[in-house]
């Protein structure tokens, strides 16, 4: 297929989704621009995950299919995907006894010749990727003993490590404080903006999503309900619908971003569709 005829590096088209019997997504079209960044935001439960793992090749669709850069991942073995795309999932856990270095070496796998010898330019991409989430202090410790926001920062180098075009993160600011969550996004903003690497990332901050993503997606109940820029997006109704909250929303004075001001949780009161599981 020709790779250079595609209007998005990730095509998902009339995706059915789910675990068994439970059917998650339902007719989800998602189109990931080519080097953009695209940020999945949604209620807990709503499939944001389910939608990445799919995305990725993680979990098979039950219909549709997806494409990446044109071609049906349906076709790509295990490590053509690797080549092509790399995944932060969401809550990874490493084996015991498994060094940052070692954690960080698993993105090599898919480039290393025959022999799986890792040659100098995978050593260089290890150190390199250690290097940008500034975890070099902490190459030699067990994965085992980071702290939560550590552990994020080298798994996150993993995927760095693999040199891919394609990014997909789920949450990958979890457990980070406000200084770090920051240092992360820029970082893949900088790849982003530097190597147009083509990012998409589930992000649980608004306030975030709208100030890095170029587009964003909002997902409810296994449903895309809306999607564009940021401001065209985020609206008051959208986030009372979706999320349960009553909201303002100012322009940010440094970045004239969206800034979301939320005032109130309408979930208690139960008036809301929004939270309750996919398709129940
Ligand atoms: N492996 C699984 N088996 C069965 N059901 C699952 C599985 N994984 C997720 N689900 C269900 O699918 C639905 C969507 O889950 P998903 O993880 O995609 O949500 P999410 O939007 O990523 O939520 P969160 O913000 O909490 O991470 C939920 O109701 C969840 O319980
Ligand atoms: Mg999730």
């Amino acid at each position: 297929m020709d790779n250079n005829n595609h209007s998005g590096a990730i095509q998902a088209q009339a995706i059915r989704a789910g675990y068994g019997q439970h059917i998650i997504l339902e007719q989800i079209d998602l189109q990931v621009l080519h080097g953009g960044i695209t940020a999945l935001v949604g209620p807990n439960g709503s499939g944001k995950s389910t939608l990445l793992k799919v995305c990725t090749k993680l979990l098979a669709p039950e219909g549709g299919s997806v494409l990446l850069n044109g071609e049906n991942i349906s076709r790509l073995s295990t490590r053509e995907m690797a080549k092509r795309l790399a995944i932060l999932p969401q809550g990874p856990v490493a084996p015991a006894n498994l060094t940052v270095r070692d954690l960080v070496e698993q993105g090599r796998y898919a480039q290393v010749g025959p022999f799986r010898m890792l040659r100098r330019q995978d050593h260089e991409a290890i150190t390199r990727a250690i290097d940008l989430v500034r975890l070099n202090d902490f190459a030699d410790r067990d994965v085992d003993t980071l702290s939560g926001g550590e552990r994020q920062r080298a798994w996150l180098a993993l995927a760095l490590a693999q040199d891919t075009a394609i990014l997909a993160l789920d949450e990958p600011t979890t457990f980070l404080d406000i200084g770090h969550q920051l240092e992360v996004l820029e970082l893949v903003q900088e790849l982003n903006r530097e190597q147009g690497m083509t990012v998409l990332m589930v992000l649980h901050d608004l306030n975030h999503a709208a100030s890095f993503a170029d587009q964003m997606v909002v997902l409810n109940r296994g449903q895309i309900v809306g999607t564009g820029q940021p401001w065209e997006t985020l609206q008051p109704q959208l986030l009372q619908e979706v999320f349960g909250v009553d909201a303002s929303i100012i322009s940010d004075p440094h970045t004239d971003k969206p800034l979301i001001v939320a005032h109130r949780s309408a979930l208690r009161t139960g008036t809301v569709e929004a939270m309750k599981p996919a398709n129940v």
